[in-house]
């Protein structure tokens, strides 16, 4: 028989609870050590499910650690999304779409359980001074009231943050539905809360003149300065924006700087465990604070390597690509010594059949592009070098993939890591005598 809805809840908080249980007893994917070094923490990127991240988060001593945690997960919307590219050779060009992440679930249960057993992980990670800023909407929104008030205690519940903002289509027989709901819960009542100011136009935009009211004038007319209320109007990130990545659900750097801003110190962690193009991650680490984040998706891994190119030097990445989907094709290359030193050199690459056949790519368009750009489905690079931990040296990006790179020296090993538009991985390990031969990988 169907559970109510309250049935349903309290079904899915009993069970996330024993899952919970279950999780902390287990042993973390990631070798766990401590994650402060010398010069402090720095930031940590994973790549993979968030529960893996969390974990190993508290199993190397983060427990009651991060002052602000804000998440965008996934809606329930029953959709997928995607990123879209145009690739172009010389006289050639391809649009290509490829599946970033499924927003599809076999029912509301399996999502809320999804998602409760992860506010419960993230409720220890915060700190006594630390805020969740829980980014849903109308949807599920009156779910995760409840399921917030259980974990965190109602009287946590600090607001209901309504982001609204203009977006194409309108409703016909119903209002429009142009906001997102942002619940905000506080870990205890020594939270961190730094007041914001908003302007407050003045009626007629003329000078009230008050006693003891400061007032400022701009373009639109005179204002005084209040404190932020609860309704923001933020502009969605437009087709023309500066800052858009091309990754679909990415949100607004405003809105992310206006809650870093509000919950946390310069010597805070902030921390996104949904982090789809990074927009936490570059808003954090623009304000000085430190970050921790995760997302499960390629596309995600590749968009934010691109994000935060230089604020990123010096982070700590952690990824486990064994449960990304997209498979990596074949890829030719040749390994040679020169007088300076191992050079790595890659001749050609060509994506399985079937991611591209899914997209409906003409075969022949296919093959004039590959001849014209032999690598123009590489969509990043990055070279890593191992001693006792991985470290990135360098990193490449498309248009600008080289077809030799330079592996440098002092390292036991050095990894090149190969990220295909579609999201697909593979490494090439070079050792210390690696070297002088031909390579052939192959889906
Ligand atoms: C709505 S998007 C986040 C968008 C982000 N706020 C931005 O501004 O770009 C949700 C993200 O959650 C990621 N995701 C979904 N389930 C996940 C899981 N179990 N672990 C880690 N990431 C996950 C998806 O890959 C997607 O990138």
């Amino acid at each position: 028989m169907a559970l109510n809805k309250f049935e349903l809840l309290d079904k899915t908080i009993k069970d996330s609870e024993k899952e919970v249980d279950q999780l902390l007893k287990c042993k973390t994917f990631f070798e766990a050590e401590s994650l402060v070094k010398g010069d402090g923490l720095r930031s940590i990127l994973y790549f993979c499910d968030n529960i893996k991240a969390m974990l190993q988060l508290l199993d190397s001593g983060m427990e009651g650690k991060i002052d602000l945690v804000y998440i965008d997960p996934p809606f329930n919307t029953r959709s997928s999304y995607n990123k879209k590219l145009r690739l172009k050779s010389r006289s050639h060009s391809l649009d290509i779409s490829s599946e970033t992440y499924n927003d599809n679930w076999k029912n509301l249960g399996e999502y809320l359980q999804m998602m409760t057993i992860r506010l419960m992980l993230i409720h220890r990670l915060l700190s006594e001074k630390g805020t969740l800023y829980l980014h849903v909407d109308y949807r599920t929104s009156h779910y995760f009231r409840l399921i917030l008030d259980h974990i965190f205690g109602e009287y946590r519940f600090l607001n209901e943050v309504i982001w609204a903002y203009k977006s194409g289509g309108t409703g016909r027989r119903s209002f429009s539905k142009k906001h997102d709901n942002i619940l905000v819960y506080t870990k205890t009542d020594k939270y961190i809360f730094n007041p914001q100011k908003e302007k407050s136009y003045n009626r007629g935009f003329a000078p009230y003149r008050f006693k003891n009211v400061e007032e400022f004038k701009d373009e639109i007319g005179w204002h005084t300065l209040v404190n932020l209320r609860d309704v923001w109007n933020i502009d969605m990130v437009g087709r023309t924006s500066s800052e858009r990545a091309g990754y679909e659900t990415q949100k607004p750097l405003a809105l992310l700087r206006r809650i870093i801003q509000t919950s946390s110190n310069e010597d805070s962690i902030v921390a996104d465990f949904f982090l789809g193009s990074g927009t936490t991650a570059k808003a954090a680490m623009e304000s000085g604070r430190k970050f921790i984040g995760s997302d499960s998706s390629t596309i995600s891994y590749v968009t934010v390597s691109k994000r935060l190119k230089d604020d990123n030097l010096g982070s700590r990445i952690f990824a486990d690509f064994n449960q990304i989907t997209a498979t990596p094709g074949k890829l030719t290359y040749r390994i040679l010594k020169n007088g300076e030193g191992i050079v790595l050199y890659l001749q050609e690459y060509i994506p399985p059949r079937d991611e591209l056949y899914s997209g409906k790519v003409d075969p022949e368009k296919l093959s004039s592009l590959v001849e014209e750009s032999p690598l123009i489905f590489l969509d990043y690079i990055t070279v890593i070098g191992v001693n006792s931990e991985r470290m990135i040296l360098s990193e490449y990006f498309m248009p600008d993939i080289p077809q030799q790179i330079m592996i440098p020296d002092g390292y036991k090993k050095v990894i090149v890591q190969l990220v295909d538009v579609f999201g697909a991985v593979q490494e090439i390990a070079i050792g210390g005598d690696s070297i002088e031969q031909d390579g052939r990988t192959e889906a």
